[in-house]
Order: C-alpha cells, then structure tokens, then sequence
C-alpha cells in the first residue's frame, strides 16, 4: 500500500498534510528517511516498529483487534450524548479507514470486557449467533437469589417479554446471597437485566469479565486498552471448560 494512503487511513492527516510530512523528513523506514508518499510498502506485522512518524511508531496497522476495560457510564456508540467508548481511544482514531467499532455492545451501566476492532469479518464472526461464543457476566442483584435461577436459566425454555424465540440455556453459578457469575451463548439486547427482570429481580451491578477463553487481565485499568496479539485473539474462539 501506498504511503500517504496508509498513514492517512490510520488518521495520522489527509493526503497532502501526510504529503508534507514526508517532505518535512519527519518519515522514517529502517532509520531511512523516506522520501515519497508514493511508495509502496508491505503490510507486514513488525512495519509499526519499523516506521517512525516524527520518531514515534506507528500505530496498528488496520485489521487491529482492542481489548477495552469499559467503565462505568460510557455508551458504546459513535453518536450519543456523554462519554463514549471511543473517547479512550486516540482522537485520530476517529479518522481511521476502515471505522473502528466495538464488536457487540455493552450497556451504559454496565463495566468490563468489550472488544474492538476495525475487521468487519473478525466482527461478524464474534456477533454471529452461529458462534455461540461464551460471555461471563458478574452480577449483583437488588434480591436474594431462591435457587431456582440456575435451572430455569440452563432450561432453553426461557421467553424475554415481547420474544418469540427461547432464550439458549445460560449457565449461572450463585456466588453470594446477591451475587452470581452468568456465562451467556448469545447477546439479546439487554440479556441479563431481562433474565432476571422476568423473575422478578433487579441487577444492580453488571460486569463481563470473560469472552470465550480471553479474560480481562486484573491489570488493565478501568478505561484503558491493548492491543491483542493473533494469540489472544485466537483464545476468543476456543473453547475452554472455564465458565461460571
Ligand atoms: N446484558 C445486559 O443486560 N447488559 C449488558 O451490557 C450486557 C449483557
């Protein structure tokens, strides 16, 4: 891919301002000084070490995957009053080809794992009901659990209000008198807060901490992200017997 056309799909400025920044010598390649926004250059996974932009590496090269600690109060959208996911994100990020999005959503309310991406497919394949990939939610509840949420919610026959369709069996293991950890196959709007609405409980904290084998590292701070490598990213899609 072209220079220019690559700096500025990753938001770095448009053709022209990327045009002068090689002009200002400010474009390094192996310690090289690269002199045209025309050339080309291959796609390959060590070219953000290698390229420098004013000394700095470039960012990740398109096909990037994120790990993002939500916090509390972010609406996972591009367009909605008050803070969004991106807001923790680069502001030339914005500007990125093809879009960065989250993959799925997670509500307002609602903290932890979301995942990132700027690869259409990688994101189809995760959102797919076909997948059924496995998502863990901690949960804490307004009322005591009863003991019968776990069969009801392993049953495959639960309808949400205004579905047609049963819920697939959710796996629920109780962890306090008010506190369970959910492991869900599917993503309905608002899965768990409706669960336990129907039952007539009220979720008070939500917090997704897992999706397939990949868990949020106690390390990640609250409303900081990282890039994950295709070793990570792979762990989305296995199937490991962690849940609950
Ligand atoms: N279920 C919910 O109710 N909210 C979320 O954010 C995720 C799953």
């Amino acid at each position: 891919m072209r220079l220019d056309r690559l700096l500025a799909n990753m938001g770095y400025g448009s053709r022209r301002e990327i045009a002068l920044m090689v002009k200002a010598g400010w474009v390094v390649l192996d310690g090289i000084t690269l002199e045209e926004g025309a050339v080309k250059l291959a796609l390959s996974d060590d070219l953000p070490k290698r390229l420098l932009l004013r000394g700095n590496a470039i960012d990740p090269l398109p096909g990037m995957v994120l790990m993002v600690h939500k916090p509390l109060g972010y609406t996972c959208s591009h367009k909605e009053a008050g803070k969004l996911i991106y807001d923790l994100l680069p502001e030339r990020w914005r500007a990125r080809e093809p879009v960065v999005s989250t993959i799925g959503r997670l509500d307002k309310d609602t903290s932890g794992l979301i995942l990132m991406t700027d690869d259409g497919e990688l994101l189809h394949k995760i959102i797919s009901p076909k997948h059924h990939i496995p998502k863990r939610y901690v949960v804490g509840l307004d009322r005591s659990l009863s003991g019968q949420e776990a069969p009801l919610f392993a049953s495959g026959t639960m309808m949400l209000e205004g579905e047609d369709k049963p819920l697939l069996p959710a796996h629920l293991v109780v962890t306090s008198e008010r506190t369970a950890v959910l492991t869900l196959f599917e993503g309905r709007y608002h899965q768990v807060r409706r669960m336990f609405a129907a039952i007539g409980n009220h979720v008070v904290s939500l917090h997704r901490d897992q999706i397939g084998d990949l868990m949020l590292p106690t390390t990640l701070a609250v409303g900081s992200f990282v890039v994950l490598t295709p070793q990570e990213t792979a762990q989305i899609f296995s199937e490991g017997p962690n849940q609950g």
